[in-house]
């Protein structure tokens, strides 16, 4: 089987932005399926930006998908924010959002992050703030060796990624090739925010399953390490084993904190 491919055609014909947003992206709740994932991603990601510590004039958010919630918390803490992603039916999707077409709401995620950072902003503030932030909505792929060619950027401030790195790599030798070239993008002293699962085979949109790489906590902590990373903070919480999940499969989920050292 040719690994780059399958990965590749998988995404392009079968990712359906819609089903996707409506699976997993309702509301805050996330899929019930799936527990708290959604609401405990959402706290950690603002709880790692809130802290302070992460600051930078250019964020890059890698694997977007058709979905912002994951870089809501961050920009507040950056100048300008580049989405990326590898299919252009994601990234049609962000540019919907970014126009105020999208016939998807976002507001409980809004109002989940502006309850948190208590200070009075409305959810459609915060929403009209974030979309006025975007720089760019870039296409991208990782299996590339200039992921983001034909274009090319300086090296960004901050790189934050949320569940992609899963999706493109199948077993953790590629995990490992993918994660050197986000390495790459970012400069030295910047700081990168992953989250990602662990333990992972798969996940479903719609009726069609997507492989995913199946990784540990510890290649992922020494991926990044080997990466010129110094991880800076590590957050994790095991999959409730006793609820019947249909919709996907990992032992757990984390977010981490990396700052590239070298
Ligand atoms: C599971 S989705 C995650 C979307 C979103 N970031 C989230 O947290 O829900 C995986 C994303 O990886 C993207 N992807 C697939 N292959 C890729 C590649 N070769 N390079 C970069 N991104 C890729 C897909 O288009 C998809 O949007």
């Amino acid at each position: 089987m040719n690994k780059e491919k399958f990965g590749r055609e998988d995404y392009l014909k079968y990712f359906d932005p819609v089903a996707f947003l409506k699976m997993y992206h309702s509301d805050i709740k996330g899929n019930q399926d799936e527990g708290d994932l959604m609401p405990w991603k959402m706290k950690n990601l603002h709880d790692v930006f809130a802290e302070g510590k992460l600051t930078g004039r250019r964020l890059l958010d890698i694997g977007t998908g058709p979905t912002i919630h994951s870089v809501i918390s961050a920009s507040n803490y950056c100048d300008t924010v580049y989405l990326s992603d590898f299919t252009p039916q994601n990234r049609e999707t962000l540019r919907k959002w970014l126009d105020g077409s999208l016939q998807h709401s976002f507001k409980s995620f809004f109002q989940y992050v502006v309850d948190k950072e208590g200070k009075g902003t409305s959810p459609s503030c915060r929403e009209e703030e974030l979309r006025k932030k975007i720089c760019g909505i870039l296409p991208i792929d990782l299996l590339l060796e200039e992921p983001l060619a034909p274009c090319y950027f300086p090296r960004f401030d901050m790189v934050t990624t949320s569940f992609c790195l899963d999706a493109v790599a199948l077993d953790h030798v590629d995990y490992g090739l993918a994660a050197q070239k986000i390495t790459n993008m970012l400069k030295i002293g910047g700081h990168l925010v992953v989250c990602g699962l662990h333990g992972s085979c798969g996940f479903k949109v719609g009726e069609h399953v997507f492989r995913s790489c199946h990784v540990s906590v510890e290649q992922v902590k020494d991926t990044w390490t080997r990466c010129g990373f110094d991880i800076v903070d590590w957050r994790e919480q095991e999959s409730d084993k006793t609820r019947r999940n249909t919709v996907s499969t990992f032992d757990g989920v984390f977010v981490m904190v990396a700052k590239r050292v070298r």
